[in-house]
Parts: C-alpha cells; sequence; structure tokens
C-alpha cells in the first residue's frame, strides 16, 4: 500500500519529538545529550533505554532494541505500520491526506469495523453541519453551548429520521458479516433497520482516534422514545466497559500531567473542555469498571472524581474510590444536584475550572459527608459511622490529616469524645501495619495500601468479585534510579572504531577528513559498511538524519548505527581524540597483518616455495616493527 512517500514520512518523524512521544509511555530523565529509562521491552529494573531527542530515535543497550517514532509506536502499542504512522501523526497533530478507500489494512483483522464506522461517522457530521435537515438540530446544539467549532472537534453527527439511511449509503461497501457485527444495524425479521434514528450522534472514538462505536441523544421536543441516549452494543471493537470516551484526545495531557479527570458524560467533557481543561474523560453511563481504571493506570497517577452532583453520582463516587484506592483519588462536588456541564452553564466556564482545578477534596472528607447517617441521635447510628470511618482514616498517610478528620467526626457525633474516636482508629492503624508487615509491604507508602485487603468498604455488596485491576505497575512505569550504561562486550578497538562513527556522524568535518583519506579504512567490516553508507548519505544531505539514513540499513545495520549514535560522548571533539582514537585501531590492524602475514608464511613452507618464505620472512620482520 502506498500511501506516504519516504520523503513524507521522514518530515513526519522529524516533526515530533520524539522524547516527548515516548515519555506517553515510559518515564524518562535527561542524562546527558539523551534521554534515559527502563526498557519497555524487556524488563530490567537499571535503565538502559537510551531516547535521543535531537537525532529522533530510541536504543536499548540491554536488549538491543531500536529505532524510530513510528518503529517505537508498532512495537509498544502491537500495531501495524499504518496505524503506528497515524498516531504519530496524531501526537505531532497532523492530520495525514489518506482517504482509507475501504483498503484493508492486512495487519489488522477489525480494520473493516473501523472503516464502517469511520464512514457512517463521516455521514453522520455531514447531515448535521451541510444539510436542511440538519437545520434544527444545529440549532438545538447551539442552544445547549455546542458552537459548530465543537461539532467539528468532536466529530458530532446527526441520524436523520429515516429507517434505512446508513444501510443505503453504506451496506453496498461491506459484506454482510461486517454490516452484521458493525453495531450500526439493528436485525429483525428479516429486515435491516438503522440502530440509530433521529438523534444527535456522538462518535465514541477508541484511544488511537477510530471510531468504533456511537452513543445517540434524542433531541426533539416530541420524540417519545424512551431512553435519552443509545449506545451501540458491544461488538468486537466496542466494550462499554473498556472505552473512555475523549480518552484519544486527553491523551497526551494525562500523560504529561499524570492526572485525568473522571466525568460522567459526554456535554460535561465537553464543557471541560471549552473550559480549558483537556485531560478529562468519561465513562458514557456505566459505572467505573476495573478495566478502565487499568488502562488508566498506564498513563495517569491521579484521579480526579467530579460526577454529577445528584445522587446517583455521588453513589458512583463512593465506589469508584475503593476501585481506584483512597490515596490517588480527589473529589470535586459540582453544588445543588448539578452536573458539571449545567453548573458551567448556571455560572460559567471559568468557575468550572475553576471548581475543578481548586474545588477537589480528599476522599476522607468526602466519606465523613457521604456515610453519615441521617439519623445521628441514635447511639448505635452513631456506633456504625465510627466503625466505617475508623479505618478510612487510618490509612490516611499523614497523622496530623487523621487528627483533623477525627475532630470532624467528634464535631459531628453527639455523644463522642476526641479520645473515643481516636481509640477506634488507633486499633485500626494497628491493623494496617500489622497487614503491611504481613504482605511484607513495609517499605511501601501508605499510597499502596488502599486496595485487595483494605477494600473492606462498609457496603461489600457492589465489590465486584474480581479485584484483579490491582497489579504493580509495569516495570517501565517505575521511577528511574540511577543511571547505568551496560557496556556491549566490546574490544579496546572497537570501541574505538564506534567512538569514531559517532563522531563523523555528528561532525560533519570529521567525516569529510576521513572520508578524503584514501588510505582509511576501519579494522571491523561491519564498521567499514556503515562508514561507506554514511558517506554516501552524506553526499546528498547536509546533515545524517536517522529517520531517513535509517530507512536505508537492514536491521542489523540499523541497530548497531543507533547503538553508536546513542554512546553519551562529550559534545566537544579534538583532533586530538580522533588521532589516539586512530592509533588504537590502527595498531591493532597491524596486529591483522602481521598474523595474516604469518599464516602466508606457514603455507610458503609446506609448499617449499624458498623464495616467497624469504619475501615473507622480510616483510614480518619490517611488520612487527610497526607494532
Ligand atoms: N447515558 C447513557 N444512556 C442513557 C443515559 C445516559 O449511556 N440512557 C450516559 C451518557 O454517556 C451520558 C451519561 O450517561 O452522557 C450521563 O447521563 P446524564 O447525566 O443523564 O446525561 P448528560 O451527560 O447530562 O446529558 P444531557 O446533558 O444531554 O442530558
Ligand atoms: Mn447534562
Amino acid at each position: 500500500m502506498s500511501f506516504l512517500t519516504k520523503e513524507e514520512l521522514t518530515e513526519l518523524k522529524n516533526q515530533v519529538n520524539i522524547a516527548d512521544l515516548i515519555s506517553q509511555y515510559v518515564s524518562l530523565v535527561k542524562s546527558g545529550k539523551n534521554y534515559l529509562g527502563l526498557c519497555p521491552f524487556h524488563g530490567e529494573k537499571t535503565p538502559s533505554f537510551n531516547v535521543n531527542a535531537e537525532k529522533g530515535f530510541y536504543h536499548c543497550f540491554g536488549c538491543g532494541k531500536s529505532g524510530d517514532a513510528i518503529d517505537f509506536i508498532k512495537d509498544y502499542k502491537q500495531v501495524g505500520f499504518v496505524d503506528a504512522v497515524k498516531d504519530v501523526a496524531d501526537f505531532a497533530g497532523i492530520t495525514l491526506n489518506i482517504e482509507n478507500n475501504g483498503v484493508e489494512e492486512k495487519d489488522n483483522p477489525n480494520a473493516l469495523l473501523y472503516d464502517i464506522n469511520n464512514q457512517a461517522a463521516r455521514l453522520y457530521h455531514i447531515v448535521l453541519t451541510s444539510t436542511e435537515i440538519g437545520e434544527q438540530a444545529r440549532l438545538y446544539l447551539e442552544k445547549r453551548g455546542i458552537t459548530s467549532e465543537i461539532i467539528k472537534q468532536f466529530n458530532i453527527g446527526l441520524a436523520p429520521d429515516e429507517n434505512d439511511f446508513i444501510f443505503e449509503n453504506l451496506a453496498g461497501k461491506f459484506d454482510e458479516t461486517v454490516q452484521a457485527n458493525s453495531g450500526l444495524f439493528n436485525f429483525s425479521s428479516n429486515k435491516v433497520f438503522d440502530a440509530f434514528q433521529n438523534r444527535i450522534m456522538f462518535p465514541l472514538k477508541n484511544e488511537y482516534g477510530h471510531v468504533v462505536g456511537f452513543s445517540g441523544r434524542k433531541w426533539q421536543e416530541g420524540d417519545t422514545s424512551k431512553a435519552k441516549y443509545i449506545n451501540t452494543s458491544a461488538t468486537s471493537i466496542f466494550d462499554k466497559s473498556y472505552e473512555l470516551y475523549n480518552l484519544d484526545k486527553a491523551k497526551p495531557t494525562i500523560s504529561k500531567t499524570r492526572e485525568v479527570y473522571l466525568m460522567e458524560g459526554f456535554m460535561d467533557v465537553i464543557a471541560a473542555h471549552k473550559a480549558g481543561i483537556f485531560n478529562v474523560v468519561a465513562t458514557m453511563g456505566t459505572a467505573l469498571t476495573d478495566k478502565h481504571v487499568k488502562r488508566l493506570r498506564k498513563i495517569a497517577k491521579n484521579y480526579v472524581l467530579i460526577y454529577d452532583g445528584d445522587n446517583a453520582g455521588q453513589n458512583a463516587i463512593y465506589k469508584a474510590i475503593d476501585l481506584i484506592g483512597e490515596s490517588k483519588t480527589q473529589i470535586v462536588r459540582v453544588p445543588e444536584g448539578l452536573d458539571p456541564d449545567d453548573y458551567s452553564k448556571k455560572y460559567s466556564l471559568e468557575a468550572l475550572a475553576n471548581l475543578m482545578e481548586n474545588g477537589r477534596i480528599q476522599p476522607t472528607e468526602f466519606l465523613i459527608d457521604y456515610l453519615k447517617p441521617e439519623n445521628l441521635s441514635n447511639l448505635q447510628n452513631q456506633l456504625d459511622f465510627i466503625e466505617q470511618m475508623a479505618p478510612v482514616i487510618a490509612r490516611v498517610p499523614s497523622i496530623t490529616a487523621q487528627d483533623a478528620f477525627i475532630r470532624k467526626l467528634v464535631e459531628i457525633l453527639p455523644d463522642f469524645e476526641y479520645n473515643q474516636v481516636e481509640q477506634s482508629v488507633n486499633l485500626k492503624r494497628e491493623n494496617v501495619l500489622k497487614s503491611r508487615a504481613e504482605t511484607g509491604n513495609f517499605e511501601e507508602s501508605f499510597g499502596n495500601f488502599d486496595e485487595e485487603q483494605f477494600s473492606n468498604y462498609p457496603d461489600p455488596g457492589f465489590i465486584s468479585g474480581e479485584h484483579e485491576y490491582y497489579e504493580s505497575f509495569p516495570l517501565h512505569q517505575q521511577e528511574v534510579i540511577a543511571p547505568v550504561r551496560p557496556q556491549p562486550n566490546l574490544s579496546r578497538s572497537e570501541r574505538a572504531e564506534e567512538q569514531l562513527l559517532n563522531r563523523m556522524i555528528y561532525h560533519q568535518n570529521v567525516l569529510q577528513k576521513f572520508a578524503d583519506d584514501e588510505t582509511f579504512r576501519f579494522v571491523h567490516q561491519r564498521y567499514q559498511n556503515l562508514f561507506e553508507k554514511i558517506i554516501l548519505e552524506a553526499m546528498s544531505f547536509d546533515e545524517i538524519d536517522p529517520s531517513h539514513f535509517g530507512t536505508s540499513l537492514d536491521a542489523e545495520e540499523k541497530n548497531l548505527f543507533y547503538q553508536i549514535l546513542s554512546l553519551d560522548l562529550p559534545e566537544e571533539t579534538s583532533s586530538q581524540e580522533l588521532e589516539d582514537l586512530v592509533v588504537v585501531f590502527a595498531k591493532e590492524m597491524e596486529q591483522i597483518k602481521f598474523s595474516e602475514l604469518q599464516k602466508q608464511l606457514e603455507n610458503a613452507q609446506k609448499l617449499g616455495n624458498k623464495k616467497r618464505e624469504l619475501e615473507l620472512t622480510i616483510q614480518i620482520i619490517n611488520q612487527k616493527k610497526k607494532i
């Protein structure tokens, strides 16, 4: 499939900062010219994964994996070339001019399902934005503060009030299996209907920006259908308990800030977006699941819950805290029972932004309020409440904060004093410590406490059977401790040759000097080959650009090239350094010549060639002097 020329690809790669791109998935620290982190491709505890932003490549000294931005995405996300290119372009904020034309991307079995959904989204969008039928819907959206700009950004559309609009327009392009699995149609008594009719359409995209389904909102006054929103039913590309609305757009900001806002609905996400907060996703009506949390863990450390201010929203917060863990959660309570979108309408977008940033409370504070019994004059109610809150308070990392929470409880409880509540907390504290010791978690911060053994929230009914969502971070998520640079097992000469090649790549004048010297050659063939290719590249380009040069190398050469590029040398080079390097491997070169002459001499002796024997002996004596 030809879809971008080599030059266009090079340009794309040059537009992304590979360190920023990789930072989304691996935490990197600056180390000399390069960035260093734990390799995501093999388990390791000391970092040997190098990223060179200037030259646009990565190389792991541990496992040898290396490549450019596209290679990284391919390997890391296990996607095909085309998807990797799109991902990189997305990250760079570039829209690629590629029409999919139903071309099947062979490496992705779901390609046609993405395709049909993408095409449907395009049709819905056109109906909304460019037809007369769309006019009323546009007015409706405008009234709700959805500008044409937002309609474009979120690719919002309209399913017309017809039962076969999509079927008529798309079914012919896809075979029946694709139709049946697309989620776009309902099949009943031998007839096929569009699943969405007369609805405002919100395309649901996966994290790579592929449309995987839709949610359609009813919008006309007279619409008597029951559900406010209808969602695509589960398909092989859409799982409501896994997908998060807006994750595709929010991901870069989440990765950067390590923080994610969780909301309930589309309109809330859009309101936050309008207020200038982008690290926002929504669970689309379903409760937060362990699958949501598990995938967010890869990019986020902190979670801010901003659910609707109604009872359902508060119950959802309570469950979400348990699922995510108290130490990583903050809560924003939206006043007056409003949802974030309504709040922004009633007050302002700035007010919403301010609430989200500055109106956060800790889970303990939320829980005190949430679990507080209505009838507090009842002694048993008070006791139950203490029993519920004591373990929560005991898990708060700061003793000062624990003290504050105990005071807060005492304020609420008519029949209990500080000492009594504190005693309960102390009792639970001991449990916490014991359990910590038992699980060998003693060194861990309190931050890791809230899962598994502590998922003992008062109402066990909702706690899902499997708590498999708690797994340790993948290795590459750990903090980088100390930069260590493992050296491959190289001889002195090989090291000198690599260093010289590195200098040639970074300093044109060094390359020039050796290219002009006809007697010069590297001792080892692999370096000589690379040297020759670099000269060729330098003849057509001013600079050795790895994202271009890399494509002309085979896998082994590419690895060697990246390894050499990654050497962490001082910026400055000198002619003394170059001479010293050449001396190191020139000696080895003479040694090799010496051994060769000796071999030839042995041969001559075997053959009884006296004349040749004498010739060689003289040469060997001369050669010996050079070593
Ligand atoms: N939802 C759903 N199915 C429904 C109702 C709601 O999937 N029948 C999801 C939608 O993703 C919706 C979210 O739950 O955005 C929150 O629902 P709700 O608060 O009722 O809707 P709002 O987001 O407030 O939408 P609107 O402002 O348009 O009423
Ligand atoms: Mn709303």
